[in-house]
């Protein structure tokens, strides 16, 4: 294993990904951020230094931050955000996981202006577990992008009688989009700058794409013209191969394909990426084709993958014909097959009924809520400290919260940290009933659960899916056996989700909305595990010297 060691600023620049300038937020002034790519079992270290004026953290999406929960760059939970000017050095190491994830801010919206990047594992087995090899391997980053700070939109979309959340103004993929600036007339724009992306791929072979949605708001509908691909990748999950023409992705989820570059008809093709806008209230995007991103793939010789350079004609492929329906809910992975067998524990120790609600088109509360809870961070005290803190000091009401296991109302306020904690080892279900008529792609943090059922109207029981609940009725044989654990699932708009996951990772977790304007309205809740663990913990130096700031200082940019 090896030691791998990166210094990033955080700063705040002026660009135009797609023509229109715009402030953002930027890795050692990179957008998107420097790849992260590392072996199982790799320590990484992360030394970042906030030379912006917004106060930051940095979020390894998916990663398990087994015994690093401290590293898990949640602000209110597991850390006090980076001041502007401070340091923080995140460290952990990669281990029993591989795959595709990411790394974005996590205060605020600040992936939205472009504080993320791409973190590539490599398993051991990566070469065995390949069913198709393949000969190159790419990270492919779909974002909706918007042309004002996320701020300002956030602002604007938390107060009273705002309708939804921001539409985007347009799409990147791999930070990179040309737009027409003669059609966004208002708008400070020059593309000459701004290019398509592509793609040079060897002809006649196979090759990986790795397709990450690092956006706040939008699913993205993703073909090759002409191709049709094999899945292989679910959120860090290797599948058996299985083929498709489309697929959809919602924001945080991850998927590999293998594009094979077998077609004779042409030398260059369209990789399309749509914004599902129709999932949208009001759809309403600004100028013609703002809702589509596309890449150019070239077809290159054996020998010269170099990027092309001056592309002189745009492919002249057709895009797979219209008519499949597009919903606005997850791909159907129930036929995905897990390349290796992991089915979850048979019944689970406990199951916890959430409804989430965002009172869409009545923000009267302008929050979004888990139950009767909706999430305020506590920026100089994160859940984390408060927990240890209070379970070394012997504070009586934290020693008694050593017997709760369930949901925490003694040691959290509800209303604004909703904590569900379990003491040892324990089997946990989540069915989540989402009241709004909008989806929510939820995820888990420092998990991958095993996704039991989603769907719409009511949850239809544990009988109903064939499943077992605490030693009631049968379990049907082989219903767990092809369930793929993932770490990001969609409630769809009046829908359900149920989830399954060991509780076995000592630390305080999250579970939200990766929607980005959702999470911020508050539709996150909090997992405790291990509390038997938590209690010999002690809050590390580094990770307690982040509270110090000033309050104005934490909050800058929240
Ligand atoms: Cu990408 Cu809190 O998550």
């Amino acid at each position: 294993p090896k030691v791998r060691e990166y210094k990033w600023s955080i700063v705040n620049r002026v660009g135009n990904p797609d023509g229109v300038y715009r402030h953002m937020l930027m890795i050692n002034g990179q957008f998107p951020g420097p790849l992260i790519e590392a072996n199982e079992g790799d320590t990484l270290i992360m030394e970042v230094e906030n030379q912006s004026e917004n106060a930051t953290s940095i979020h390894f999406h998916g990663i398990y931050q087994n015994g690093t929960n401290w590293m898990d760059g949640t602000t209110g939970i597991t850390q006090c955000p980076i001041a502007p000017g401070r340091k923080f050095r995140y460290q952990f190491t990669v281990n029993g996981q591989s795959g595709t994830y990411y790394y974005h801010g996590h205060v605020a919206v600040q992936a939205g202006d472009g504080l993320y990047g791409p973190l590539v594992i490599h398993s051991k087995d990566e070469k065995k577990l390949q069913q198709i090899p393949y000969v190159s391997d790419r990270v492919v980053m779909l974002q909706d992008w918007y042309h004002d700070l996320s701020s300002g939109l956030l602002k604007s979309t938390l107060e009273p009688g705002s309708e939804s959340s921001p539409i985007p103004d347009g799409a990147l993929m791999n930070g990179m989009n040309q737009r027409d600036c003669s059609k966004l007339g208002h708008r400070m724009c020059d593309n000459s700058t701004a290019t398509l992306p592509s793609l040079a791929l060897t002809a006649n072979a196979n090759h990986r794409l790795r397709f990450i949605n690092t956006g706040a708001f939008a699913w993205f509908q993703v073909e090759v013209d002409e191709h049709s691909f094999a899945v292989t990748e679910v959120d860090g999950t290797d599948i058996v191969p299985t083929y498709d023409t489309r697929m959809m992705i919602s924001p945080a989820q991850r998927y590999s394909i293998i594009l094979n570059t077998n077609l004779t008809n042409a030398n260059s093709f369209w990789l399309r990426a749509r914004m599902v806008a129709h999932c949208w209230k009001e759809p309403n995007l600004p100028g013609p084709g703002a809702d589509e991103i596309k890449a150019i793939i070239n077809y290159v010789p054996s020998g010269k993958t170099k990027k092309t350079k001056g592309l002189t004609s745009q492919p002249s492929s057709r895009s797979w014909s219209k008519g499949m329906e597009v919903q606005c809910r997850d791909m159907n992975t129930t036929f995905y097959v897990p390349a290796v067998f992991d089915p979850p524990p048979p019944t689970a120790d406990h199951s916890y009924y959430l409804r989430s609600n965002l009172e869409i088109g009545d923000w009267r509360l302008e929050r979004g809520f888990f139950n009767q809870s909706t999430f305020r961070p506590n920026l100089q005290r994160p859940t984390l400290h408060r927990t240890i803190e209070g379970l070394s000091s012997h504070n009586e009401t934290f020693n008694s919260m050593r017997n709760i296991d369930g949901v925490n109302e003694v040691c959290y306020d509800k209303k604004h940290d909703f904590v569900i904690q379990h003491s040892g080892v324990k089997v946990v279900d989540i069915i989540i009933q989402n009241f709004d008529e909008g989806n929510h792609p939820m995820h888990l943090h420092g998990h991958k659960f095993w996704v039991l059922g989603q769907g719409h109207g009511p949850f239809p029981g544990y009988k109903a899916l064939g499943l077992k609940e605490h030693g009631q009725g049968m379990l049907e044989e082989g219903v767990l056996d092809n369930l793929i654990r993932r770490d990001v699932a969609t409630a769809e708009g009046f829908g359900w989700l149920a989830l399954r996951f060991i509780a076995d990772n000592p630390g305080v977790w999250a579970l939200h909305c990766h929607m980005a304007w959702h999470s911020e309205a508050g539709l996150v809740m909090q997992f405790v595990d291990r509390v038997d663990t938590l209690a010999t913990w002690e809050i590390p130096e580094a990770n307690r010297r982040l509270c110090e700031a000033p309050i104005s200082e934490l909050k800058k940019g929240a």
